[in-house]
């Protein structure tokens, strides 16, 4: 899947760079093809080193474009500081904040030291560093914010409480500040995909059946900035949350029950 010339055109309206966070694996990785694709020059952030350089490799070589490459673990304290320092005065338009992953199993079994480590990565990092993009993007009248939810942050989600806490966490700041910012310049966006076959399924030890490929959801995320609230990128992702969608809340909260604990039934037979 490829962006249209004008929809490349509109990005590179935000302004000269785009930062990725989890540029390193997965969703965040393709969408920094795309923004390559699309001639703008790209802040890669993630931990691991190796996977940041040969990702910026190929796009300088590929695209002609530059390429910062930031290794920061977004869990600890000061690192949003850290991450605003490196960045400088650059022109930056768009934040895609997609560094982020997920547990899963029973919640009376879970490490409550990694619960807290996904709970500032996954919210008070995306908080924080909402926070400053978003003034920065309105001090300039233009920019671009993408944010991750997931199919499992619509419903309460056993098996994946905590994660799915996160995630509705992160869906209920991007569908308000995408209303509260208008008028501002500043498009939000939340993307929220279903099962897509990342490095996330193997970090927070689930087994998914039917996946997208990242490949799938890079071009319907940054299509849908400027244009939606909310993105659910891909037919399997529009097709779980339709299925869903008729059932009241406690409803959905069950079927999610049965379909995470097929995915996680391996850790708990045990
Ligand atoms: N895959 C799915 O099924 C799915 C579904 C719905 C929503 N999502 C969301 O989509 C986003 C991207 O996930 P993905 O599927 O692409 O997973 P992924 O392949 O595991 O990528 C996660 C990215 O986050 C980075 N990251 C993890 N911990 C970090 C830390 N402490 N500091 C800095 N960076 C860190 C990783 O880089 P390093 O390891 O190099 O640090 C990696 O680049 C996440 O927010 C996830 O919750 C995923």
């Amino acid at each position: 899947m490829k962006l249209s010339g004008s929809q490349q055109t509109r990005l590179r309206q935000y302004g000269k760079w785009a930062l990725i966070t989890g540029a390193s694996s997965g969703i965040g990785q393709e969408l920094a093809r795309q923004l390559a694709e699309s001639k703008m020059d790209l802040i890669l952030v993630g931990r691991n080193k190796t996977s940041l350089q040969t990702l910026a490799t190929e796009l300088q070589q590929n695209n002609n474009v530059s390429c910062l490459q930031i290794s920061l673990d977004l869990s600890q304290t000061g690192s949003t500081q850290q991450l605003i320092d490196a960045i400088g005065n650059r022109d930056l338009g768009l934040a895609v904040l997609a560094a982020g992953f997920g547990t899963s199993g029973s919640f009376l079994t879970s490490d409550l030291q990694e619960e807290l480590n996904m709970l500032h990565l996954n919210c008070q990092a995306v908080l924080e560093q909402t926070h400053h993009f978003a003034s920065r993007f309105a001090g300039r009248g233009k920019g671009g914010i993408i944010l991750f939810g997931s199919l499992v942050g619509f419903q309460g989600t056993p098996y994946a409480a905590h994660y799915s806490a996160t995630k509705a966490y992160v869906q209920t700041l991007a569908e308000a500040l995408h209303v509260e910012l208008q008028g501002t310049g500043v498009d939000v966006l939340s993307a929220a995909p279903g099962p897509v076959q990342t490095g996330f399924a193997s970090r927070a030890d689930m087994q998914m059946g039917a996946a997208l490929r990242p490949e799938d959801t890079g071009v319907p995320i940054l299509r849908a900035l400027g244009q939606r609230q909310t993105v659910l990128p891909g037919f399997l992702t529009k097709f779980l949350v339709g299925s869903l969608r008729l059932l009241p809340r406690w409803g959905k909260v069950r079927v999610m029950k049965q379909i995470m604990g097929g995915m996680t039934a391996h850790q708990r037979t045990v």
